[in-house]
């Protein structure tokens, strides 16, 4: 259903050019304010005005590298004007934080201490003024980090193995929402970098977080699987049954589904409280002739026992390695070691799988494949050896229903750039070129956005320019240049009001002299919106 031409949702911008200047290019008509920069006081403290902070000073600030967030509503409050805002801190902007490299091996308690403070998650109460700027609610109730140093607690059938109380969630990606309104963010990361003392089995879940503070304490899902999370997304049928869709950003890394055992409850939000403890994770088998298949990750299902042979990575080597000998013993076996238990069950291995989105309708699901230059050994949903420049896959559930076993699937787009002069680099996107697709998002109203981490090299920026965002149009697949970044950051989160008259993207890892002049380079959120507030696309 994209909208009409005469829609105030039509596509009607008009796209800006790739460049490689050190600041946030948008369309004519189209505004950046921002919001959120890492240092900024979360919770009340001092925040980064030029100098290194003390542990608990960091504590309360926005942590590092934003990535994946989700935009909730407050009671009493219209969503189009105020709401909370949930992101994820992938990794700290060091330079903010202390002088010099930082060294797991050797760092100081202090050291770590810091690090660890700027990952997680931030949680914060922002509202419009009548400028129609947004801004932060210094002091709200609601203003929360959730940082590397905190305790989390353990869910479904892994936890038992699991610390009884875990230190930390870091590599904090991309993230997603349920339909009974709390935050999924996911570690993409199956061990503490940061910490290496801590037990690795702690580390590569999806945790879910109520931003409202109302349900559990922050929890690691271990029913979701272990592996390097990027997102999730969810489709719900008319019964309230959910699928949460995933991918394992991995070289190379599968695509994975959930579905809890109970319908969720919309009378009684309580009622879900443990909704994503019980239930069955599938992976993704990518056939030829464009069908698929979900293959549940059961302990005695599909070849998930003790003594099971591992394939191994099936994509690098022309000569593939010797299967290894993996023991499922349990089912908390399988979801600890989930990325070998998806091979065995016959899972496609993608070239890393990042983002995956859902279509309002459930009509469609599409997922980047950002790049795998190690490819060596094609298949029909990975078809190019040293994938560089990525594709998009899109696919289609049986009957259009979470709980279907079988799916259609085609490949969407290959990025690239025909003024490349190899034939594997030069893709087929209709429009503006891009390398490395990353967010993606298919807004409310069905608009498909795609965002890049290309390298930042020169060679790679002097064909793309600096890292963007881009509409791409599903019917004609044609790609229009939406945004594009300042110097060596990579463009990721995207998260609206209910109106879709205020984008929230954010900007990570720049290297230049962005945001704030003389001072050092830090990752933030931005605020895109309309001059003459109209809905952003129009
Ligand atoms: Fe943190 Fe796969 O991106
Ligand atoms: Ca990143
Ligand atoms: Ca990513
Ligand atoms: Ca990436």
């Amino acid at each position: 259903p994209t909208p009409t031409p005469t829609d105030s949702y039509a596509i009607n911008f008009a796209g800006v050019a790739a460049n490689q200047n050190d600041t946030v290019t948008v369309p004519t008509g189209y505004t950046v304010d921002i919001l959120l920069k890492a240092g900024d006081s979360v919770e009340t403290g001092t925040p980064y005005s030029g100098s290194f902070p003390t542990p608990a000073d960091a504590e309360k600030w926005a942590g590092g590298n934003h990535d994946g967030m989700e935009y909730f509503d407050l009671s009493g409050t219209d969503a189009n004007s105020g709401g909370l805002l949930a992101l994820n801190h992938e990794y700290p902007d060091f330079n903010i934080l202390m002088s010099g490299s930082y060294n797991a091996a050797t760092a100081t308690a202090d050291q770590k201490a810091l690090a660890l403070s700027a990952v997680g998650i931030s949680v914060v109460e922002i509202a419009k003024a009548s400028d129609g700027k947004w801004a932060v609610k210094a002091g709200s109730r609601f203003n929360k980090r959730y940082t590397g140093n905190d305790i989390y607690r353990a869910g479904g059938p892994a936890a038992g193995l699991l610390s009884s109380s875990i230190k930390g969630m870091l590599n904090n990606c991309a993230s997603g929402r349920t339909p009974w309104g709390t935050y999924l963010t996911c570690e993409e990361t199956t061990d503490n970098y940061l910490d290496p003392t801590q037990p690795a089995e702690d580390y590569g879940w999806v945790v879910e977080i109520d931003p409202y503070q109302e349900l559990a304490a922050p929890t690691k899902r271990t029913a979701l699987g272990r592996f390097s999370h990027e997102n999730t997304a969810y489709m719900a049928n008319s019964d309230n049954r959910v699928a949460i869709y995933m991918g394992d950003d991995t070289t190379p890394g599968c695509i994975y589904k959930f579905i809890p055992d109970r319908a969720f409850s919309t009378a009684n939000r309580a009622a879900n409280i443990d909704l994503l403890d019980y239930g069955t994770l599938y992976v993704a088998r990518f056939n030829g002739d464009g069908t698929g298949e979900w293959r549940a990750l059961v302990r005695g299902q599909n070849g998930l026992t003790t003594g099971a042979s591992d394939p191994g990575d099936v994509s690098q080597f022309t000569t593939p390695p010797a299967p290894a000998t993996v023991d499922f013993n349990s089912q908390a076996d399988v979801l600890i070691n989930c990325q070998s238990a998806a091979r065995v069950a016959g899972g496609t291995v993608m070239d890393r799988p990042e983002w995956i989105t859902v279509a309002p309708d459930n009509s469609a699901i599409f997922v980047t494949l950002t790049n795998n230059g190690s490819r060596r050994v094609t298949d029909p949903a990975n078809p190019r050896v040293t994938n560089r420049h990525g594709h998009i896959v899109k696919f289609k559930e049986e009957g259009n229903s979470p709980l279907a076993t079988t799916f259609s699937w085609e490949i969407f787009l290959l990025a690239g750039s025909p003024t490349l002069a190899d034939d594997n680099l030069k893709g087929n996107i209709n429009g503006d070129a891009f390398s490395s697709p990353d967010g993606l998002r298919i807004d409310p109203k069905g608009r498909l956005w795609v965002q890049t981490d290309a390298s930042t090299s020169s060679s790679t920026t002097s064909v793309f320019g600096n890292n963007s965002m881009y509409y791409v149009d599903q019917a004609t697949k044609r790609s229009t240049r939406f945004l594009v970044g300042p110097t060596g950051c990579e463009i990721t989160g995207l998260a609206y009001t209910p109106d879709l008259k205020t984008f929230f993207i954010n900007i990570q890892h720049p290297t230049g002299n962005w945001p704030v002049a003389g001072q050092p380079p830090r990752s933030s959120t931005i605020v895109v919106r309309r001059t003459d507030s109209q809905p952003v696309g129009n």
